[in-house]
């Protein structure tokens, strides 16, 4: 397998096989860190970590793994470069490209992250857009495999904002890897028709299926994994916030959704989530609307269900793997 040179904008570029080798790099790579073993493979390398949006998990997974690997790494915060004010992205591309050998770029719409590897000259990470998560998906998919021990067949249900950038990767990543995909949300917040399209013809072609349905217990009654995400994602107004609520309040994932699921289900969220009132956010909500905890309840949250704490983590060795594998160096 040789992913060197490659970009990583969406799994949609990325065959299954080729998912499946970035899955067992990552669990290479997650055993050598348990067992303190150096792999500083890309000594002497430097990326550049480009965020126009804020971030835990994506920004410190890519420093550490950066770090791990033996590279320079250099962090440009929302609003501290000058991509997209003074200079296009092209034009930042093309200067990025002669000083760095990779770029993660975090922002808005698909089509810059697009740009950006278009004109850089060397592999470009797709650490969040508003239409696709894909690095967050390896981390899922380890997680699940890590939890169950396989991947194909299983029941993977997303309740909430169907059409955000998580939701459309996880349709994307059950339908590639072969797992079924149901989506509980009101029919106002489905993905994009087009998606659902190339979806559909993924899944038929792996024997699994694809639904929709805006009854969450329907939904939920077979699941052998439920994953929830935020109710407003970042870059969208705080006015969404009424309008959303009422739409997305059946859809939380709470334990009598857990207890409808299969026996030995588990609970996942990408992160970060408002479970309880320890936010700002959180508590904002809770003065405005009432609202203790919002898509998922704290019980399911802290049940031994959850695996969010072990997803979380496995975004720093699922990041380490595709740089590793497109920055391509040889594995030992
Ligand atoms: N899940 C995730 O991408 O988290 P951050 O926003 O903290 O990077
Ligand atoms: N849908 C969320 C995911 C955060 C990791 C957002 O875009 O804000």
């Amino acid at each position: 397998m040789n992913l060197k040179g490659r970009s990583f904008l969406k799994l949609l570029d990325y065959t299954p096989e080729e998912i499946r080798y970035l899955l067992d790099l990552s669990k290479d790579f997650k055993n050598k860190k348990k067992n303190n073993i150096e792999h500083t493979y890309l000594k002497g390398k430097n990326i550049v970590l480009l965020f126009e949006k804020t971030s835990t998990r994506t920004r410190c997974a890519f420093e550490v793994a950066g770090h791990d690997l033996g590279m320079g790494v250099t962090y440009l915060d929302p609003g501290s470069s000058q991509m997209g004010k003074k200079e296009s992205i092209a034009d930042t591309a093309k200067v990025l490209g002669r000083m760095y050998d990779g770029i993660e770029y975090r922002g808005f719409a698909q089509d810059n992250v697009e740009i950006l590897s278009q004109n850089a000259g060397v592999p470009v990470w797709n650490g969040l857009t508003t239409e696709f998560h894909p690095t967050q998906m390896l981390a899922d998919l380890m997680t699940m495999e890590e939890s169950f021990g396989y991947l194909k067949g299983l029941n993977v249900v997303f309740c909430g904002d169907g059409r955000n950038n998580v939701a459309n990767s996880l349709m994307v990543a059950c339908a590639k890897m072969g797992l079924n995909f149901t989506l509980a949300s009101p029919k106002e917040l489905r993905p994009d028709p087009d998606l659902i399209e190339i979806c559909e013809n993924l899944a038929s072609s792996n024997n699994t299926h694809i639904n929709f349905t805006d009854d969450i217990m329907i939904a939920t009654q077979d699941a052998d994994v439920i994953y929830t995400d935020v109710w407003v994602s970042m870059g969208e107004p705080d006015a969404v916030w009424e309008e959303r609520i009422k739409l997305l309040n059946k859809y939380q994932v709470n334990s009598k959704v857990m207890t409808n699921a299969k026996e030995n289900a588990i609970f996942l969220h990408c992160l970060p989530s408002f479970h309880n009132l320890e936010t700002t956010i959180g508590k904002d909500i809770y003065e405005k609307f009432g609202l203790k905890e919002m898509e998922v309840t704290d019980e399911v949250f802290s049940s031994n269900k959850s695996k969010v704490f072990d997803e979380a983590e496995n975004r720093m060795h699922t990041i380490k793997a595709v740089m590793y594998a497109t920055l391509g160096e040889k594995h030992e």
